[in-house]
């Protein structure tokens, strides 16, 4: 009996799969694996929004939510929001999501027509692209300029990048891979050019908090009227150690208030109640468990950065953000091959450079969100690959 091809659109056939998936397939929880290739923390969740998220569950959360999210969380976002960065907000910019991720998936469905294109501050995460291209939108890489495993963005080169079709681009510092960090002069530049030419910024400002050297990074939303086109997207993934909770929010002018209800309705109908409660506490009581984790992290990239830097097959500058060691290997022109021998021979696991465009490609990112010991060991076990 012949079997039905699976006849879905070819914009959805032809997404490519995730790189990283690729080389964490069938290897996650493999017995001896050090997994440093997701961008998450091996913290669990603070306990704190634990406890919040189960008595929520035993008082009955369990029903749907309104479409922009429960009141108690929209209003800690607020005060959070208010808190960091020391400006007024009003309630009705707030759109609680379910994940970072579906956060930007509801602002390209929101933005971007087939045939519109946007231009993306790369490498990035391919997430970020794809969702572009799910809408029938052109990607246009904007490439960071690397000099000693230092990332910079050259301004011109991505104003140069627009033309009469671009709907909006895409910034997200600190930026995964490269934890690149978009500078108060680069951000008052592009906020002042985009304005200029009414084009959208999307900002996923996700590690906005895991900054080493200050409170936060700059972001858009320190400077923008309510009005301009701009969606700050944000996410309790990394900051509250929350990735398997699938929780974010979105700012955005007032007037998208009820279209990003709209999309919440038609996408998932609006985030998991309880799950929201767990968020109301981690925003709430949250601030002293980011600067522990910041402080950990810290520890943790000094610990990396001491390896990679004594490698001498490796060029990399350490980050001033985000928890990723992006770095170049001489003499490494496959870097999915690579990480896949590395996975195999030495039980670690990377994510490929080119995961994240063509850009990445003759780098790996590390995660080093893990505990020292594991990155230790990890370092020992790459050494004979990254130092000959
Ligand atoms: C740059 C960036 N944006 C957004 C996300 C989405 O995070 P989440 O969907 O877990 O909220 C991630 C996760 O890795 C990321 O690296």
């Amino acid at each position: 009996m012949s079997r039905m091809p699976a006849q879905v659109r070819d914009l959805i056939r032809d997404l490519p799969d995730s790189k990283i998936r690729e080389v964490s397939m069938n290897s996650i929880g493999k017995e001896g694996m050090i997994a440093l290739w997701f961008g998450e923390s091996d913290e669990e969740t603070p306990s704190f929004v634990r406890e919040a998220a189960k008595a929520a569950i035993d008082a009955g959360e369990t029903f749907y939510a309104p479409n922009s999210g429960i009141e108690p969380l929209r209003v800690e976002i607020k005060a959070y929001m208010e808190r960091v960065y020391r400006r007024d907000f009003d309630l009705n910019r707030f759109t609680v999501t379910a994940s970072g991720m579906n956060a930007i998936m509801l602002s390209f469905q929101a933005l971007v027509d087939p045939g519109d294109n946007v231009l993306v501050v790369s490498p990035v995460w391919p997430n970020c692209s794809e969702t572009i291209r799910i809408m029938g939108g052109e990607i246009r890489p904007v490439g960071l300029d690397e000099t000693d495993g230092a990332w910079s963005l050259d301004l011109q080169k991505l104003f140069d990048a627009a033309d009469g079709r671009t709907r909006a681009i895409f910034v997200n510092s600190p930026g995964n891979p490269t934890g690149w960090m978009m500078s108060e002069d680069q951000r008052d530049a592009i906020m002042a050019w985009a304005r200029e030419k009414g084009i959208w910024i999307i900002a996923d400002d996700v590690y906005a908090r895991l900054v080493y050297d200050r409170h936060h990074a700059p972001a858009f939303i320190e400077i923008a009227e309510p009005e301009d086109r701009l969606i700050s997207i944000n996410s309790f993934s990394k900051s509250w150690s929350m990735t398997g909770w699938r929780l974010g929010w979105i700012t955005a002018p007032p007037a998208l208030e009820t279209q990003l209800g709209k999309l919440n309705e038609y996408n998932i109908a609006g985030p998991t109640t309880f799950v929201q409660h767990g968020g109301v506490a981690a925003l709430r009581d949250g601030d002293p468990y980011i600067d522990g984790l910041v402080e950990r992290l810290r520890r943790r990239r000094d610990l990396v950065t001491q390896s990679l830097s004594r490698f001498s097959r490796v060029r990399y500058t350490q980050p001033d953000a985000a928890f990723y060691a992006f770095f170049a290997v001489e003499g490494m022109d496959d870097s999915l091959k690579f990480a896949l021998k590395l996975r195999d021979e030495a039980g670690v696991g990377i994510a490929p450079g080119i995961a994240f465009g063509p850009q990445g490609e003759g780098y790996l990112r590390l995660c080093f969100a893990s505990s020292e010991q594991a990155l230790s060991e990890a370092m020992e076990r790459l050494r004979p690959y990254l130092d000959k």
